[in-house]
């Protein structure tokens, strides 16, 4: 692959596959792509790049230290950007060793072979060389309703094993930089939604649901409180934090557009009325479920820092960016009914069994 490639890690995922198309339009340079194609990955994601000789897609493990060691020996990344994780908080309560394995252990790896290989480029190439790893605002607790939103001073206080098993990484992907020198840049966004997420996650689940007239199951009283980031803004945050981010620092990402749970709902159903307005009111199918253990009340992002340093802001509103999600799941029932199996189908059973 030619000169200028960057590693992607977990570019099938959601966020990952919408960066890996971002970035081959955006800079047109060559993409490594890294991904175990969990349940979560989908390569139909990328199907756009079917041919592109810029995207190289490597089905494999991030904990396989001798393949990772391979492709940075191969490729010569002149970056990494580390968005594999397993990611679903309500999978990470039912089982989080997978959670601990690759977020926590496959991090790591990672981490050590970046270092072995960093360590032996020329010394321009080493300031110029990046890791940025891509993590969440879970690892900053749970607000309360009139808290200021998270700074990137927020003591760490993680409360389920994902967020506990982000946090992690951030402090080894921290360690690597006050230790060895590595330059890294760490992310911590909020909620993202947007086309190509996998439908256990709350927008494309309500999506759906409503779609097939199924009840549109809401955790507790609705009320917990999220920051939404369309997805493409956070792709771009990313681009940009990995150009002009500063080695060792962390960047805040989010999209001022704090809601609950129920307000997203309720949207979801609006937009759907308008569009099938045969199925109208799609209200009707919410139905309250069991609250989810330790489910945290509301995150909010202060993205001052990206702003104020590199020049980022969200482009996208949450009505509009909401409206494009919900057009492009109508519009894409074929990549739906591909990730949709009986997997997926099994796994929303357990999760929503229990009503309220
Ligand atoms: N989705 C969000 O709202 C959000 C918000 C903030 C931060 N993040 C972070 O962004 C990153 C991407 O999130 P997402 O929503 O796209 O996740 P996702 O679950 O949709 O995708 C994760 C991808 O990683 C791959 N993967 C998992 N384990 C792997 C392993 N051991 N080796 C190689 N690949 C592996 C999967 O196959 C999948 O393609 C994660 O690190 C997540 O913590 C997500």
């Amino acid at each position: 692959m030619s000169a200028g490639a960057i590693l992607v890690t977990g570019g099938a995922g959601f966020i990952g596959a919408n960066f890996v198309l971002a970035w081959i339009a955006a800079e047109g340079a060559p993409v490594v792509n890294l991904d175990k194609l969990t349940y979560a990955g989908n390569l139909d994601s990328l199907a756009r790049l079917k041919g592109d000789t810029r995207h190289r897609f490597v089905k494999g493990d991030i904990g396989d230290r001798a393949l990772v060691a391979s492709l940075l020996r191969e490729h010569k990344p002149r970056a990494i950007v580390h968005f594999a994780a397993e990611s679903h908080v309500d999978r990470s309560i039912h089982g989080p060793a997978d959670f601990v394995q690759t977020n926590v252990m496959g991090s790591f790896a990672l981490l050590e072979e970046t270092r072995a290989y960093w360590s032996q480029l020329p010394s321009a190439e080493q300031d110029r060389f990046r890791f940025l790893h891509v993590s969440t605002d879970e690892v900053y607790g749970s607000l309360g309703p009139r808290d200021p939103a998270f700074t990137e001073e927020t003591p760490y206080a993680p409360n389920s094993p994902y967020s506990a098993s982000k946090a992690a990484s951030d402090h080894l992907v921290r360690s690597y930089h006050h230790t060895y020198g590595l330059p890294t840049v760490t992310t911590n966004c909020s909620n993202n939604y947007g086309p190509y997420q996998f439908p256990e996650k709350l927008i494309p689940l309500m999506i759906l649901n409503a779609l097939q007239r199924k009840p549109l199951p809401v955790y507790g009283d609705g009320r917990n409180v999220r920051d939404w980031l369309f997805v493409s803004d956070h792709c771009e945050a990313v681009r940009v934090a990995l150009a002009r981010g500063r080695p060792g620092e962390t960047y805040n990402i989010g999209g001022n557009a704090e809601k609950t749970n129920i307000d997203v709902v309720r949207a979801v159903c609006a937009i759907l009325d308008e569009l099938r307005p045969d199925a109208a009111p799609h209200e009707k199918l919410i139905s309250y479920v069991q609250d989810r253990p330790g489910h945290d009340r509301r995150y909010a992002i202060d993205a001052g820092k990206m702003r104020n340093e590199l020049g980022w802001a969200p482009r996208e509103r949450f009505d509009s960016g909401l409206r494009r999600t919900v057009e492009w799941y109508l519009d894409n029932m074929k990549w739906v009914d591909g990730v949709a199996s009986g997997e997926y189908r099994n796994w929303i059973d357990l999760n929503y069994g229990k009503r309220a």
